[in-house]
């Protein structure tokens, strides 16, 4: 038995902070930050709104596009690294504001390739047998771990959730996932203060902030999504040219750019949202994907391919028939 997508949903904030906001706050420039990211602007969620709010406005689209409800649902799984609490997981207060009782509800963190280890933990459970109608979703309020005064790496985040639901089908469906963590490069993308390791002398804030070593992490990003992509294809006997579509996590275009003429895709063939939302971490797959779905780009019996790239280091692909 294959999984596979039955609808997608995504969701930002309201709020926009543009670049033009951006250089009245740090020492940047519209200029630098599009042509060193491809980012023109991105959504900030209010104080009051967390990471289940947006999960959840984007379970709901999901499941409309999908035509199920909270009763068909019988497995929740999240990628993100921003959840609301240290607990209760994020995947039971989702699965709570949903009105969905009793099935598993649990997060994960795997940085940006959040949604593409959840989908691929989903995909197993479906393939079992043990899962029917799986939420998987990324989700992320990359804004409160963001330091508002380091103009290296505030241009870059924001906030927003994507989800697919995940059905049982005979015919693929999710052909294959791969997924790869690599600890070594541990220290390049960190936010040093967490719950076991405690903030050493300074103010929680800023060992709780996301540093990155940008450059390091670029070269790091482009060998390995290219070697995944590779491993993806060749594990399934495809051709570069049979993809209809990729779908990567949207961090960098310069990035995107590079894993598309590995694939000798034209950027037509790519989705692309990061001008519009920034790195919204694990939720920048699923929500590309959704803005593609909607739009009328990708469409029922296309060959996609996704995949993200993020702190751990760790990095993943899956190939599937929409
Ligand atoms: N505005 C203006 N100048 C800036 C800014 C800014 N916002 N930020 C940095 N600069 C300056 C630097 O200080 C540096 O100046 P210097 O040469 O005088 O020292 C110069 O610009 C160049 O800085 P670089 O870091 O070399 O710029 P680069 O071209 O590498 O672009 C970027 C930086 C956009 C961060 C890029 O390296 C990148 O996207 N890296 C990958 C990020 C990524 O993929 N992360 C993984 C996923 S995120 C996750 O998992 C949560």
């Amino acid at each position: 038995m294959y999984s596979r997508i039955a609808g997608t949903g995504h969701y930002v904030p309201k709020k926009v902070l543009t670049n033009t906001d951006l250089e009245q706050m740090v020492d940047t420039t519209d200029e630098w930050i599009k042509s060193r990211s491809g980012i023109e602007r991105r959504h900030i969620a209010e104080a009051d709104e967390y990471t289940s709010d947006l999960a959840v406005q984007a379970c709901t689209a999901a499941m409309e596009a999908a035509a199920v409800g909270p009763e068909d649902i019988d497995f929740i799984v999240v990628g993100t690294t921003t959840p609301d609490l240290v607990f209760p997981n994020v995947g039971t207060i989702i699965q709570a504001k949903l009105g969905i009782y009793g099935c598993p509800a649990f997060s994960l963190e795997a940085a940006c390739s959040g949604f593409i280890y959840a989908l691929s933990i989903a995909d197993k459970f479906i393939g079992t047998g043990q899962a029917k109608c799986a939420l998987v979703v990324g989700a992320e309020t990359l804004s409160r771990i963001t330091d508002w005064s380091d103009r290296s790496t505030c241009v870059l985040f924001g906030d927003g959730a994507g989800a697919v639901v995940l059905k049982p089908d005979e015919d693929a469906g999710i052909i294959s996932t791969h997924l790869r963590a690599d600890g070594r490069y541990k220290d390049l993308l960190t936010a040093k203060t967490g719950v076991s390791v405690q903030p050493e002398g300074d103010a929680l804030s800023d060992g709780f902030n996301v540093q990155m070593a940008g450059n390091e992490i670029f070269k790091v990003a482009v060998k390995s999504l290219e070697s995944i992509v590779e491993e993806t294809l060749d594990a399934n006997g495809i051709d570069k040219s049979e993809l209809d579509w990729l779908i990567p996590h949207q961090a960098n275009i310069r990035i995107i750019n590079a894993t598309a003429k590995r694939l000798s895709m034209p950027m037509e063939k790519v989705i692309l949202t990061v001008q519009d939302y920034g790195n919204t971490s694990a939720a920048s797959v699923p929500m590309a994907l959704d803005v593609a779905v909607r739009d009328g780009r990708v469409k029922r019996g296309q060959l996609l391919l996704l995949e993200a790239f993020g702190g751990g280091l760790t990095w993943g692909s899956a190939l599937l028939r929409y």
